[in-house]
């Protein structure tokens, strides 16, 4: 007998957290133009998460059926526009954390990212205090609680 439950696997749902550079600074069209066509692709592949911008260095959150979040990560990793993608956490979940979001969206400031845990007074504020693991993924989780939630100028 062939026990095949790789259609099960393949439906659960799967989270993915990266890091990476930026190739240049990114002006306000250029991100806007980016968040237009990622929102309206994940949309169509059942896509949802955050991307967090400070100073040329990215963080993003991706939730989907993990074939689907596996393709776009792939797709991702080649694109021109950064560089140095780092996974630094990825795994199967029970449910969305960003379920309403296509593309969660926030450019912390200074101020915000010192609040972030595990961030020394002598740390310059940057995206690269995020670490390897499960860290990372709280670092980003802050993020939305500090942001997303609260202050609808910087959350779009
Ligand atoms: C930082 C960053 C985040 C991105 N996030 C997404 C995303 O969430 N969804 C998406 O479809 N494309 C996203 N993209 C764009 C993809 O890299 C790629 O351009 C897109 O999937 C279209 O690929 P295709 O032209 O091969 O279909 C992102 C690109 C960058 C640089």
């Amino acid at each position: 007998m062939v026990v095949d439950n790789s259609q099960g696997d393949d439906a659960a749902l799967y989270e993915m957290v990266y890091a990476s550079l930026a190739t240049h600074a990114m002006t306000e069209a250029e991100l806007s133009d980016l968040l237009r066509s990622a929102r309206e692709a994940n949309r169509r592949h059942g896509i949802t998460g955050m991307l967090v911008y400070h100073g040329m260095e990215f963080l993003q959150l991706i939730e989907g059926e993990r074939e689907t979040v596996r393709r776009l990560i792939a797709n991702i990793e080649r694109d021109p526009r950064h560089e140095h993608v780092d996974v630094i956490w990825e795994g199967p979940v029970r449910r969305r954390s960003f379920q309403q979001w296509s593309m969660g969206f926030v450019v912390p400031d200074d101020r915000d990212l010192r609040r972030l845990p595990g961030f020394e007074p002598t740390d310059t504020p940057s995206l690269a205090v995020v670490t390897k693991g499960e860290p990372g993924r709280r670092v980003l989780m802050t993020l939305r609680e500090q942001l997303l939630g609260t202050d609808a100028r910087r959350a779009v």
